[in-house]
């Protein structure tokens, strides 16, 4: 394993839950940084799906000392390098094209690449690749899909997302192969539309306390 891998597995398990962010509103990104720090929520996917979204994760880096940003929904080598440029400590595809995984191999950003299937965890394996996301996770096949990819791939460990929740999260962490776990949950879009930080901070509390107890 490559040292930017290590980086991010070593940030990954520290995290053990990583909220998947859409910022569609700019004045929103701080607040909500705030609000998921505060439930002891620190690494912070800011997905490239909206407008703002690069915006958004330059606010958090610059007012938000404690998150550790990182960007989502990287779907080329243009991507990875926006996410390089402003600043981002990591940097997550829901897939792995064969160009942006060469990209990304290239470049010193901590990235993980997304699989769903044992031919795209190869490719993503013969690219030096061995931390993954697996999206999307209960849809794809869920935890059986994910033990059955574990006897052919010992040496990969994932951080599922897709259909993850307050009540699965525990489950999903409870597997020897699994690090952490992402997804919306944490900040949902009603919470974000309706400015309810105290509500995702409390969300990330119980998150954060079942997943240690996982
Ligand atoms: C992701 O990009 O990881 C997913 O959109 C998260 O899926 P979820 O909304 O089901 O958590």
């Amino acid at each position: 394993m490559t040292s930017k891998q290590e980086k991010l597995t070593a940030l990954f398990k520290s995290a053990r839950v990583v909220p998947v962010l859409t910022i569609n509103r700019l004045e929103d990104a701080v607040p909500l940084a705030r609000a998921l720090v505060s439930g002891g929520v620190r690494m912070l996917e800011v997905t490239l799906r909206t407008k703002v979204a690069v915006d958004a994760a330059k606010a958090i880096i610059a007012n938000v000392p404690d998150a550790i940003v990182g960007i989502g929904t990287i779907l080329n080598a243009d991507d990875l390098a926006r996410a390089e440029e402003l600043g981002a400590k990591f940097g997550i595809s829901p897939g792995a094209t064969p160009q942006l995984l060469k990209a990304a191999a290239a470049s010193n950003l901590p990235f993980a690449p997304g699989i769903a299937t044992a031919s795209e965890l190869m490719q993503a394996l013969a690219h030096g690749f061995e931390t993954m996301k697996f999206f999307p996770a209960e849809q794809a096949g869920g935890i059986k899909a994910l033990r059955a990819l574990a006897g052919p791939f010992p040496q990969v460990q994932f951080c599922p997302t897709g259909g993850i929740g307050e009540t699965n999260a525990p489950t999903w962490l409870a597997e020897p192969n699994v690090i952490a776990v992402g997804g919306s949950w944490l900040c949902q879009a009603v919470d974000i539309k309706s400015g309810n930080w105290a509500g995702i901070t409390a969300m990330c509390e119980r998150t954060v306390k079942s997943a240690k107890a996982a």
